[in-house]
């Protein structure tokens, strides 16, 4: 299910001295497992040289001298034709001003034009290169025309200027990209939402109540719905995770926000993943000011906060589009006994029961081993795998439930 993998990507590098990114857009690109052809402009060739593109691509990098003496007179139409997605980072105002207007004065222009597939460029170029009227009025034209644009990014310029022109960064555009490429997968069409993260109860206003939840199975599950070509809205409690490109984010703190996003979210989803970890008591009355040492502090009352997927149980009826439910259960003993009791209480399509007696894999770490079970009675044993791999494996059997 590696989106990457017999992905063909045109990667054009034009005149910018951002050029010496791309060779680290194409170094994520070729590990991700797309192939990668790598076409310089004469501009590019002044920044940087093919040469440092062909290791790192596993291949010749093109240069514009091959659109004349190419192995075939037709290199350019076949890179165009076999490509899955055209990048052109960085996309200098030249190179934008050429393709606005059709010109095919070198290898990259005449390959862009023969293609069919979609194309991002990532402006990079001095702020008042960007901000003229030219320029603009090339990127309306090519946004006219469909084509994505990441960037530019504000911030320090080759000019000494700060300002609007820089190039966006190569993870950031790998995560476009990804994006970009996910989105004719089979769950295209489908709204997911995930849930992640272990949510907070303020004591007073420097003090909660939370527990070891890192978000990272909850943020994989919605990457790799992304992936299949999902929209997601992730509701997410505090992490110190990036936020996967694409998707819908709803940041929350207590059990209270993440019922309330679920419930004013949760009409218009086909799925509910219930990743996330939510505290099951929170204080009384949280203090307004920050209680003092001096003061005492040997006891806080708590009392239970709402189940978040009996809430759903209660509404689902209503809910014409949501076909499926899937909760996460977080043991550390009678794994199989204690997630089945879950399934049934919570009226749950699914439940995914997580051993996290186990050093590892569950909480924080990277990986992690889980049994699926299902609400008529199957069961799926999920030896220890990346939580990646996890989460590809649950949204494969999500596809089964919708
Ligand atoms: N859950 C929820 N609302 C809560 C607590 C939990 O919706 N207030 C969800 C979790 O997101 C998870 C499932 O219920 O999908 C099971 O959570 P878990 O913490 O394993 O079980 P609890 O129901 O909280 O029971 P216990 O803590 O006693 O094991």
């Amino acid at each position: 299910m590696n989106l990457f993998e017999n992905k063909s990507i045109l990667l054009g590098i034009t005149g910018s001295i951002a050029a010496y990114k791309a060779a680290d857009l194409a170094s994520r690109l070729k590990k991700s497992g797309a192939k990668v052809n790598a076409v310089l402009t004469p501009g590019a060739e002044k920044f940087i040289s093919p040469l440092t593109f062909q290791p790192v691509i596993g291949s010749k990098a093109y240069v514009d001298n091959d659109l004349w003496i190419g192995e075939t007179h037709v290199t350019h139409i076949g890179l165009g034709h076999n490509a899955d997605l055209a990048v052109i980072a960085p996309a200098s105002a030249d190179f934008m001003a050429k393709l606005a207007y059709g010109f095919g004065d070198s290898l990259l222009a005449v390959s862009i034009l023969a293609s069919h597939c979609p194309l991002l460029l990532a402006p990079a170029m001095d702020g008042d290169m960007y901000d003229h009227a030219a320029t603009q009025a090339n990127v309306a034209i090519l946004k006219e025309r469909g084509a994505h644009f990441i960037g530019p990014a504000s911030g320090h310029l080759a000019s000494g200027l700060t300002g609007v022109g820089r190039m966006s960064e190569p993870a950031e555009i790998f995560n476009n990209i990804r994006c970009l490429l996910s989105r004719d997968g089979k769950l295209r069409g489908k709204r997911i939402l995930v849930t992640a993260g272990g949510t907070r109860e303020a004591i007073d206003p420097v003090r909660m109540i939370t527990n070891r939840s890192s978000g990272k199975q909850g943020y994989a599950i919605a990457q790799a719905a992304l992936d299949a070509g999902a929209d997601v809205t992730l509701i997410s409690a505090p992490t110190a995770l990036d936020v996967p490109f694409g998707c819908q984010y709803i940041p929350v703190e207590s059990a209270a926000d993440m019922l309330n996003a679920v419930v004013a979210h949760l009409p218009e989803c086909d799925g509910l993943i219930m990743c996330a970890a939510v505290a099951d008591f929170h204080p009384l009355a949280a203090a307004e000011h920050k209680i003092k040492k001096d003061g005492g502090f040997n006891q806080i009352s708590l009392e239970p906060t709402q189940d978040i997927l009996a809430e759903v149980a209660v509404m689902r009826p209503s809910l014409s589009k949501l076909k499926a439910v899937i909760g996460f259960a977080a043991e550390s003993q009678d794994l199989r006994q204690n997630a089945k009791g879950k399934l049934d209480k919570k009226k749950l399509d699914m439940i995914v029961a997580n051993d996290i007696s186990a050093k590892d894999s569950g909480f924080a770490v990277d990986q992690n081993r889980a049994v699926f079970l299902y609400a008529d009675g199957r069961e799926k044993e999920i030896p220890l795998m990346g939580k990646d791999q996890l989460a590809e494996a649950l949204i494969t059997d999500l596809l089964q439930l919708l």
